[in-house]
C-alpha cells in the first residue's frame, strides 16, 4: 500500500539535506566562477585529458625511492625465468612495479655500455632516434624525451647514490620548480663508474638536437633499451622517439613511428589480433602516472662457436643476434629462415635471452616510456638452478607451431634439437627427484 504519511514523513527529513547540498553545489560554482580552483592542485592524476592527442600535465607526488642496500655493480643480474611447464600462455602478462625497481643495475653496467656507446658511435639515428610532429596525427616524442631523461636523473641519483651524481639548476636562476619535490631541475649528472658528467637539456632549445641529446644521455647511464610511446589524435599510441641499442631481433629504424599495432602485426607477433590488441590498446589509453608495470618475455639465441668471426666488444650478441638472423644491415624479418649449412652447435652456444619490460607514463607530456632490459644467461648455468631445467624443458614442449615460429625454433639451423637433448639430459631421474621436492616451494611468477 501506498502510505503518504511515511513519503511526506521522509521529505521532511530530506529538505534540511537537500538545502546543504544546494547550498555546497552553489558555493563549489561560484568558487570555480571566481578563481578559488587556481589554489587547487591540477587535474587528479589519474584523470586523463578526454581528447585523444591532448594532455594536461598533471600534478604528481613523486614516490620516495629507496637507496639500492649495497653496491648495485656487485650485484648479480637478477635470474628472471619467466616460463612455466604447459601450453605457452599469450597473455599481455603485466604486473604492478614498484617505484624503486624501475631499472636494475648489476655487475654488467661496464659491459653493457661498452657495447652500447659503441652502437651509439657507429650507428647513430638508427639506434637513437626523435621523430617531428606528424601534423594531425600525433607530436613528437622531443618532449617526453627530455621530460624522460629528467626523470631518471632524479630516480638513478637517489636509487644508486654510489653510482649517480647530480648537480640541480640554482633556485636564484631558474626559476622553475620541475625536479622532483618540488625541487630545481637538475643541470648535470656524474655517471661515476665511467667517470663522465653530462648536462642535461632543460628544454627542446636548449642547444642542438636537445632532444636526441637527451636520449643518448639516458642510454649511457642505464643498461635498458628505451621507447616513448605518444598518444595520436586516434587514440593510437605511436612510437615517437627511441633508444633502442641491443634489441637483438628487431632493429628501431623498421619500427619508429608505427602504432602499437602495426609494431606487433609487422613483426607477425602470434595471436596478437585474437589475445592482446584490445587490451594492450584499453592499458595504453588508461595507465594511470602513478601505476607503473612490468612484464616478461623470453627467447633463446646461438652464439658463434669460438674462432669464428667472434666480434670480440659484443661475443654474446647482446646487441644483435646474428648467428641466428645474418648481418644486422641485411636483416627482413628471418626468424623462421633456414640456414643452407647447418652449424654445429652445443649446449655451450645457446643463450636464454630474458627482456624486463617496464612501462610508466610520463606526468608532464603524457607520453609513456617503455624500457627493455635484457639478460644473456647461458644455457648450461641453468641446470645449477632448482626446478629451472625441467620447467623449461616443459615450457618449450608446450611452444605450438606459431609460436615456435616465431620464437625462431628453425632460425641458425639446429638450436633447437640440441637444446632439448640438453634438457632432458639433465633432468635425469635423480635431477627429477630434487625438482620434485621443490615444487611445493616454487616461487612466484617470474620466478
Ligand atoms: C603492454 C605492452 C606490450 C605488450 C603486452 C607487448 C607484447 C608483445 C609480445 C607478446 C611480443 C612477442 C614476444 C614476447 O613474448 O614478448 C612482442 C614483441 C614485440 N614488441 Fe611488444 N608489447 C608491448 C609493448 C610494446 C611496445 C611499447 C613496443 C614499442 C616499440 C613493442 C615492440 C615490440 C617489438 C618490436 C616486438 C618484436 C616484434 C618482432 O619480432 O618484430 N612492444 N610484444
Amino acid at each position: 500500500m501506498f502510505d503518504t504519511d511515511i513519503v511526506w514523513k521522509r521529505i521532511g527529513y530530506m529538505g534540511p539535506l537537500m538545502g546543504i547540498v544546494f547550498i555546497y553545489l552553489l558555493c563549489r560554482y561560484s568558487a570555480s566562477k571566481f578563481g578559488a580552483q587556481a589554489q587547487k592542485p591540477p587535474t587528479p592524476k589519474t584523470e586523463k585529458d578526454p581528447k585523444f592527442g591532448t594532455w594536461k600535465p598533471v600534478h604528481f607526488d613523486y614516490p620516495t625511492i629507496t637507496p639500492f642496500p649495497t653496491d648495485p655493480m656487485e650485484n648479480k643480474p637478477i635470474p628472471y625465468r619467466p616460463f612455466r611447464a604447459g601450453e605457452y600462455p599469450v597473455t599481455m602478462g603485466i604486473r604492478a612495479m614498484d617505484s624503486d625497481e624501475w631499472i636494475e643495475i648489476d655487475e654488467e653496467y661496464l659491459a653493457y655500455q661498452r657495447i652500447r656507446s659503441h652502437r651509439i658511435q657507429t650507428r647513430g639515428e638508427e639506434v637513437i632516434r626523435v621523430l617531428h610532429d606528424n601534423p594531425g596525427l600525433v607530436s613528437s616524442g622531443a618532449g617526453a624525451s627530455i621530460e624522460l631523461v629528467h626523470e631518471l636523473a632524479e630516480y638513478l641519483s637517489r636509487r644508486f647514490p654510489t653510482m649517480f651524481e647530480i648537480v640541480r639548476h640554482s633556485s636564484s636562476v631558474v626559476s622553475e620548480s620541475t625536479g622532483w619535490y618540488g625541487l630545481p631541475p637538475i643541470k648535470s649528472i656524474r655517471v661515476l663508474p665511467v667517470g663522465k658528467s653530462y648536462e642535461i637539456p632543460m628544454h627542446l632549445d636548449d642547444g642542438e638536437n636537445a632532444a636526441v641529446r637527451a636520449l643518448e644521455i639516458a642510454s649511457l647511464m642505464i643498461q635498458e633499451d628505451i621507447v616513448i610511446m605518444v598518444e595520436g589524435t586516434d587514440g593510437r599510441y605511436y612510437f615517437q622517439a627511441g633508444a633502442v641499442l641491443i634489441a637483438g631481433f628487431w632493429r628501431m629504424q623498421d619500427k619508429i613511428g608505427m602504432p602499437l599495432d602495426e609494431i606487433h602485426n609487422s613483426g607477425h607477433v602470434p595471436r596478437y589480433k585474437e589475445k592482446l590488441q584490445t587490451g594492450m590498446g584499453r592499458l595504453f589509453q588508461k595507465l594511470p602516472v602513478d601505476k607503473p608495470v612490468a612484464r616478461h618475455n623470453y627467447f633463446f639465441q646461438a652464439v658463434k662457436p669460438p674462432g669464428e668471426g667472434v666480434v670480440s666488444l659484443d661475443p654474446e650478441e647482446l646487441a644483435w643476434s646474428e648467428t641466428l638472423l645474418g648481418p644486422e644491415d641485411n636483416f627482413k624479418k628471418a626468424h623462421s629462415d633456414q640456414q643452407e649449412t647447418r652449424p654445429t652447435y652445443t649446449p655451450s652456444h645457446i643463450r636464454l635471452r630474458t627482456e624486463r619490460q617496464t612501462l610508466r607514463r610520463l606526468p608532464r607530456t603524457g607520453a609513456i616510456a617503455f624500457t627493455i632490459r635484457t639478460y644473456l644467461t647461458p644455457v648450461e648455468h641453468l641446470k645449477h638452478e632448482p626446478g629451472v631445467v625441467r620447467r623449461l624443458a616443459g615450457a618449450l614442449r608446450g611452444w605450438g607451431q606459431d609460436i615456435s615460429e616465431y620464437k625462431g625454433k628453425d632460425a641458425g639451423g639446429g638450436w633447437w634439437d640440441v637444446l632439448m637433448e640438453y634438457l632432458d639430459k639433465c633432468s635425469d631421474e635423480k635431477m627429477q627427484e630434487d625438482q620434485a621436492k621443490l615444487v611445493a616451494a616454487e616461487p612466484q611468477y617470474p620466478f
